[in-house]
């Protein structure tokens, strides 16, 4: 009977102290009123409940999902609520470069300048080993590729002075590895846990190239960041049922985990506090700037990993250079 009690209050306390070491944004949320946000994955999990906060305060938001019914709802939601801001809905599937330079495509016609830029939509761990139609890992190509693609298309477009580019990293970068990422190279199956380590790569590669991107983009005016949102409870973990790590880690989201509210605190404020458009480069958590919880990036992996990642996308050193010397609206 007593380990009941001891698991229980161990529960308890867990419960607790996830509560009160969740950071708040306690800035004004109409700080974002009038401002053009972009946002991917702005229609379920974490993303949504970033969407809700931003237009109450009166973003003209652009969501780019596959799901649109469910942005579309949002949508609705949010109008029913008599909310400010607006919301426009556009199709983007990750998983194919085509749909990311469409959507681009779209964006900067309806909008000639944009404020921020936030890469939310990701790929939770996989079960297989699947390419995408341009031959990629699809949790690679969805949670880093793409991204890094979509945010050079809108480079231009992106304000100096007070622009902001937010990532959505993962603590389980962790997992990630230098050796992988430098030698292109994704996890083998038959590695245990293996989905773990193709989601830890997406995210650490994300970190890699939020800090050079930050280095390239110094004195533009425009900030690039990246953040952990937590451990949150959302559907992320819906497909990861496949084993016995998995169906625990479910378990325990449903006691620990933040709720997707909790979750999209340090996002929202990525986008609202001034201290965001100075500081660039960094990892952000519970609303802080905190110091990557990893050894020291290293440069020379830096360095074959944005070379590497330019060319899967099909960006070029000129069209690189400029991207990010032009537009400055
Ligand atoms: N939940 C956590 O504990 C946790 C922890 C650390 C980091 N994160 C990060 O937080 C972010 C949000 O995660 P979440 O927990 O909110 O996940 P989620 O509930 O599963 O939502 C994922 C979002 O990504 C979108 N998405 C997935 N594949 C896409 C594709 N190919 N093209 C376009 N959109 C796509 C989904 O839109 P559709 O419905 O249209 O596919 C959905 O809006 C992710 O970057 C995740 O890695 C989450």
């Amino acid at each position: 009977m007593w380990i009941i009690y001891v698991l229980l209050v161990l529960l308890a306390s867990l419960w607790l102290y996830a509560r009160l070491t969740c950071g708040r944004c306690v800035c004004p949320r109409d700080r974002v009123s009038g401002k053009t946000v972009v946002i991917t994955g702005g229609n379920a999990g974490i993303g949504r409940c970033v969407s809700t906060e931003l237009v109450r305060g009166g973003a003209n938001l652009i969501i780019g999902c596959r799901n649109t019914a469910k942005a579309e709802s949002l949508k609705l939601e949010c109008a029913e609520k008599g909310f400010k801001g607006k919301i426009q809905v556009l199709h983007l599937d990750l998983q194919s470069f085509a749909s990311v330079r469409k959507f681009a495509q779209e964006v900067i016609g309806i909008s000639p300048s944009i404020d921020v830029l936030i890469n939310n939509a990701a790929l939770g761990v996989p079960e297989e080993i699947v390419k995408s139609e341009d031959n990629f890992e699809v949790t690679f190509q969805t949670n880093y590729l793409s991204p890094v693609l979509l945010t050079h298309l809108l480079l231009p477009i992106i304000k100096r002075d007070g622009g902001r580019i937010v990532n959505v990293s993962s603590i389980q970068h962790l997992m990630g590895s230098e050796v992988r990422l430098a030698k292109n190279k994704t996890c083998p199956r038959r590695i245990m846990c293996f989905g773990s380590f193709v989601y830890g790569d997406t995210k650490l590669a994300m970190n890699y190239w939020t800090r050079t991107l930050a280095q390239r983009l110094a004195g533009t005016g425009i900030t690039v960041n990246c953040c952990h949102p937590g451990f949150v409870l959302t559907d992320i973990f819906s497909h990861s049922y496949g084993n016995i790590a998995h169906f625990s880690l479910r378990l325990l989201a449903n006691i620990y985990a933040k709720t997707p509210e909790e979750g999209a605190q340090t996002i929202v404020h990525l986008v609202l506090s001034r201290n965001a458009s100075i500081i660039s480069g960094k990892y952000w958590s519970d609303c802080a700037e905190v110091r990557f919880p990893r050894r020291p990036l290293k440069k020379s992996t830096a360095a074959i990993l944005w070379r590497n990642t330019m060319e899967q996308c099909g960006i070029e050193e000129d069209d690189r250079q400029r991207e990010e010397m032009s537009g400055s609206r």
